[in-house]
């Protein structure tokens, strides 16, 4: 089949899984020479509606990987979306550590919501949390990992004949039924950051780049220095300061952050189900 019109979809707070997601989907749009359609849910305006899919779409659907899972704050807007029998390729990224049930999780949710996976992909990418931890990916190897997957993923779709497709879900790895993945100190103490937020220093220009960046909407227009709502601790904020006036000093996250860089120096793979 030659879809209608191939869809980037995704929440992306530090811009990684937009980057693998943009990858993946510009690719079928240049192969399949078809218009591509984007759309960004990270800010919370994003949230109350979700685009009209048509049946022979094909949506490149992305999430990063949150404590082994899919973000549990965005299970009630993923709830609300519909896919319309459209075919759909989940992708998630993770920070180097491991993706664990963040893609059996999304497989099962686009099942659930009326799209069709007919491919997946997990890609490592740098840690919300960190700069050293997988840093500077989706690099080069990624970007080409990503395009041929895409690529696989044309001579896949080409073959598919609507008419007669039975369908059964991609296959990928993972225990849908399993938990979230629980930090913990090296003697074996429960690390709980649930309720951490993060601190504005004296560096602060008030450019607003922080609040206007926050997915969840916490952070006050009003004075930047202050988060009034929940923090998914998504890295946003950090990450997009020009001065680096954001910064984490909750001792549980520090040292969850550092055995993180310490125990996952390796380069983790990047996984495709097709
Ligand atoms: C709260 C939180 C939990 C995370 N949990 C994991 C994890 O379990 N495994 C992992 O490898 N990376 C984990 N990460 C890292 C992100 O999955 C990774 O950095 C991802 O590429 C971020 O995507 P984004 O750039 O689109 O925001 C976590 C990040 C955050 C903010
Ligand atoms: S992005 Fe940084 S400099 Fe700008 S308002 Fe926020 S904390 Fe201040
Ligand atoms: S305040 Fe929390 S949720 Fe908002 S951008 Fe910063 S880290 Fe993310």
């Amino acid at each position: 089949m030659t879809p209608f019109s191939i869809y980037k979809i995704y929440f992306s707070p530090t811009g990684t899984t937009k980057k693998i997601v943009d990858t993946i989907g510009d690719e079928l749009s240049r192969l399949f020479a078809i218009k591509i359609k984007t759309y960004d849910f990270t800010p919370p305006s994003h949230r109350q509606s979700f685009p009209e899919i048509s049946p022979e779409d094909i949506v490149v659907f992305g999430l990063p990987t949150y404590a082994g899972r899919l973000p549990n704050l965005l299970l009630n807007y993923l709830d609300t979306i519909n896919g319309n029998s459209a075919f759909a390729i989940p992708v998630v990224t993770f920070g180097n550590r491991a993706y664990d049930n963040a893609l059996v999780e999304l497989r099962n949710l686009l099942e659930q919501h009326d799209f069709m996976t007919i491919g997946a992909g997990a890609f490592s990418c740098e840690h919300s949390f960190s700069y050293t931890l997988a840093a500077g990916r989706p690099d080069e190897r990624d970007i080409a990992f990503a395009k041929d997957f895409a690529s696989k993923m044309h001579a896949k779709i080409l073959k598919i004949n609507i008419n007669e497709h039975v369908h059964t879900a991609i296959h990928v790895d993972g225990d849908a039924l399993s938990g979230y993945y629980q930090p913990q100190t090296n003697s074996g103490v429960k690390i709980d950051i649930r309720k951490v937020k993060p601190k504005t220093s004296s560096a602060c220009i008030k450019c607003g780049l922080c609040a206007e960046s926050c997915p969840m909407g916490s952070i006050s227009f009003v004075d930047f220095s202050q988060v009034t709502g929940i923090c998914i601790k998504c890295g946003a904020c950090v990450k997009k300061c020009p001065t680096h006036a954001k910064y984490f000093d909750d001792e549980g996250y520090l040292y969850h952050k550092t055995e993180l860089e310490k125990k996952y120096m390796r380069r983790a793979e990047n996984k495709i189900f097709i």
